[in-house]
Order: structure tokens, then C-alpha cells, then sequence
């Protein structure tokens, strides 16, 4: 049986030639990606400088003998490959499902090709069904979730195993409820005018490549810009 993850992550891994910089996402596609990455380190000894966007995705490369570098070491990136919550049909994006908005979106934006690797399910004609993620500090967060929620949304402060989620760099994510975003790029602006908001979890205009999977077993891949 074919997993379109699978599938989308380790044709992702072919971009990857001797000497990129690399950005490895987060997520259960990026896994796959990371895990072929790791396959050719080792079988090719294919020679990669990467960056991680999440402690989790920089564990699983280290256990991959995957050279894991600082941003001291590199401020540029030739690729990242990382997957999606949802994709619309302008390749904009909901990222953050699995609370990594923040590094993903700083490693994004100092990467040369983006890759997106996605399953067919996360492909849609507007974004909003996925609840979007949104970084907050902790401090009056509750005044956040308020300021928010006057946006038109309803937020949710998101939990994991009954305790209130807390990511990679201390905050916490209200999930927010907004059905339909029309105007992914207004409403971005918007959240980011409100106090206490660290990142959204849209990524708008910045995919050069999208990868996505098929049930089938099939692979499309569209070139972006
Ligand atoms: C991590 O915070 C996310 O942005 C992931 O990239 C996204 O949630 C996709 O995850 P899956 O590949 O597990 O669906």
C-alpha cells in the first residue's frame, strides 16, 4: 500500500545534492524526507550542512548521523523541505499543526528553494478548515485569545496529553477557528498588529515547489515560481 507522505517526502530528498545547506522541517511528512536524507548520508555519503526546525526533527537527524549546524554556522539555506496543514490554490499555506510555526517560518524565509511535501488531503481551494495556529507569549494570553477572537475567529488554547501545549521556544498556540480565509495576506497583517502574538502560521507566497502524493501511488510536482 502506498503512503502518500512517504512518497511525497523522499522525492523530496532528491533535491538535495553535495553541499547544500538544508532545512529539515517538522512534521510526519518531513519525517519521510529526513529519513531518505539520512538513507543517502549513509549509502551515498552525500554531504549536507541542515538547520532543523524543530528539537524533534534535529534529534531525528542527529540519531541519522544528518550534520546538524547553528545559525552562527550558516545564514543561508539551498533547500527546505517541509510539509503542510493545508495548501490553497495560490500555494499559500497553514502551517503549525505541530507547533513549529515560528522556526519553520524563520527557516523559510532564508531559504533559496522551498519545498513543500503534502498528501493530497492537505490540498484545498481555500484555506480556514484547519484551525490556524497562532504563537503567543504566555504572558496575558488570555487578552490575546480576546484580541483574536475580535478578529472574527474562535481560539482555542491547544493542549497536548491534558496539558496546555508549550513549543520549541517557550510560548504557547492558540488554534484559531476561522472557517474561510479569504484574504490570507490581510488577515496575517492583521494578527501580527495584536500584542503577544510571536508568529502565524501562514506562509503566503513563498513555495517554489510543491510535492504531493497520491493514494494512487501517483507524484505530482508543480514548479512555482
Ligand atoms: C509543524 O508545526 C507543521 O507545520 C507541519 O509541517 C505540518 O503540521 C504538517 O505536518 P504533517 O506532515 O504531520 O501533516
Amino acid at each position: 500500500m502506498n503512503n502518500p507522505k512517504q512518497i511525497a517526502g523522499e522525492k523530496a530528498a532528491e533535491y538535495i545534492e553535495n553541499g547544500m545547506c538544508v532545512g529539515l522541517g517538522t512534521g510526519s511528512t518531513a519525517y519521510f524526507a529526513i529519513q531518505k536524507i539520512g538513507q543517502r548520508v549513509k549509502e551515498e555519503g552525500l554531504q549536507v550542512k541542515c538547520l532543523a526546525t524543530s528539537k524533534e526533527s534535529e534529534q531525528l537527524a542527529k540519531e541519522l548521523n544528518i550534520p546538524i549546524y547553528t545559525f552562527d554556522e550558516i545564514k543561508e539555506l539551498d533547500v527546505t523541505i517541509d510539509g503542510a496543514d493545508e495548501v490553497d490554490k495560490n500555494y499559500n499555506l497553514i502551517k503549525g499543526g505541530g507547533g513549529a510555526l515560528l522556526r519553520e517560518k524563520i527557516i523559510a524565509y532564508i531559504t533559496k528553494h522551498y519545498i513543500i511535501i503534502a498528501d493530497e488531503s492537505k490540498v484545498v481551494d481555500t484555506l480556514g478548515k484547519f484551525h490556524l495556529p497562532v504563537e503567543v507569549v504566555q504572558f496575558g494570553w488570555q487578552i490575546t485569545f480576546s484580541h483574536l477572537q475580535q478578529l472574527g475567529c474562535i481560539p482555542k488554547l491547544r493542549e497536548k496529553n491534558n496539558e496546555v501545549f508549550i513549543t520549541d521556544n517557550g510560548n504557547y498556540i492558540l488554534d484559531c477557528d476561522f472557517t474561510e480565509i479569504k484574504n490570507p495576506k490581510t488577515l496575517q497583517a492583521n494578527i501580527h498588529a495584536v500584542p503577544g502574538v510571536v508568529e502565524v502560521g501562514l506562509f503566503i507566497e513563498r513555495v517554489n515547489t510543491l510535492i504531493v502524493g497520491h493514494k494512487d501511488g501517483s507524484i505530482e510536482v508543480k514548479s512555482i515560481k
